[in-house]
């Protein structure tokens, strides 16, 4: 059981324009792998607004934090810069497969800055906007996971 908290980054959906549909998505795929969604938020694309909600659930025991949305290069997409601002260290392994992967199915994957990180002892990922996408690119990395997050969290491993 991973504990995982969710963030949907999106000024229109967190200003209610339109339906939060990438957090719902995220939270199946989530549960599907047998992890226990904790914690969810909904915040504009604002760097302060999205650094603090992912130091907040790192706090709250989020080992597991996913971010969906602005990680592309719209002047609003923040996503990548407010979780370096937090991060205490870039697993660029995470980023390079969800791209490499995810450009076999669409060429506007290579928009994507999509990437994982350390903050505290959380793993935190951030995954494309489009709720198809993030849940691809979340199913592309899985498998690596419970691993990643038994080493942030300083627990014992096969290796
Ligand atoms: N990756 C996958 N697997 N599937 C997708 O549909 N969409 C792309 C890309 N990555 C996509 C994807 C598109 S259209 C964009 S613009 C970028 O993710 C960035 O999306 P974001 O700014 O909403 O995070």
């Amino acid at each position: 059981m991973i504990p995982t908290g969710i963030i949907t980054v999106s000024d229109r959906a967190s200003a209610n324009v339109y339906q939060d549909l990438g957090g719902p998505a995220v939270r199946g795929a989530v549960a599907e792998r047998g992890w226990q969604t904790i914690a969810e938020a909904l915040v504009s694309d604002d760097l302060e607004k999205i650094a603090q909600a992912v130091r907040s659930f790192a706090k709250q025991g989020c080992h597991l934090i996913l971010t969906t949305g602005g990680t592309g290069i719209a002047p609003r997409d923040v996503t990548p810069e407010a979780i370096r601002s937090v991060a205490s260290l870039e697993i660029p392994g995470f980023g390079e497969s969800m791209r490499m992967q995810s450009l076999r199915l669409t060429p506007n994957a290579i928009l994507s800055r999509c990437l994982a990180a350390v903050v505290e002892n959380s793993l935190v990922i951030a995954l494309p906007g489009k709720p198809q996408g993030a849940v691809e690119c979340l199913g592309f990395v899985a498998d690596a996971i419970p691993h990643t997050v038994k080493v942030v969290r300083n627990e014992p491993t096969s290796c």
